[in-house]
């Protein structure tokens, strides 16, 4: 599976992917045909996330940064789970506005220290 995780390329396909699969299905009505289909596909590619994640954590543990590719590893898995957890808590008409502010702190924290980080895109070396 080598050609996955020699660059970052699926990575940032899964989750761009994935977080605008998920900002669709957030705009749509809920309940509604069109949005459970959008957020299975949504779903599918969390699990791209996750896997595509795992894979370059397990070539990252090479660099002698440990910490940090642990902490890029909580919150890409926190921001996972807050958009599941918008979609479930909107479509059960529960409040979702601290959940929002949630994930896009999540998001921001690990753009930044995936960027941060020494594979792929390297912007805060
Ligand atoms: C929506 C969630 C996620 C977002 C937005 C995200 C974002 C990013 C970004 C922007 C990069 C840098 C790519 C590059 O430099 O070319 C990256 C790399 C990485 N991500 Fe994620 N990620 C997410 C989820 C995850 C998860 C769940 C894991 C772990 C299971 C993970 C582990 C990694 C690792 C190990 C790297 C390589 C860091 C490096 O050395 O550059 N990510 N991610």
């Amino acid at each position: 599976m080598d050609f996955l995780s020699n660059t970052t390329h699926f990575h940032l396909f899964s989750w761009i992917v994935g977080v605008l699969l998920f900002l669709v299905a957030a705009v749509m009505a809920n309940g509604t045909k069109g949005q459970k289909i959008t957020h299975m596909i949504a779903r599918l590619f969390y699990v791209l996330i996750l896997l595509s994640g795992i894979m370059l954590f397990v070539k990252g543990m090479d660099f002698g940064q440990g910490a940090l590719y642990g902490i890029k590893f909580l919150f890409g898995f926190l921001t996972v789970g807050l958009m599941e957890m918008v979609l479930v808590r909107s479509n059960k008409g529960k409040s979702v506005s601290t959940l929002w502010i949630l994930f896009f702190v999540a998001l921001f924290v690990t753009m930044f220290l995936g960027f941060k980080l020494p594979m792929g895109i390297d912007w805060f070396a």
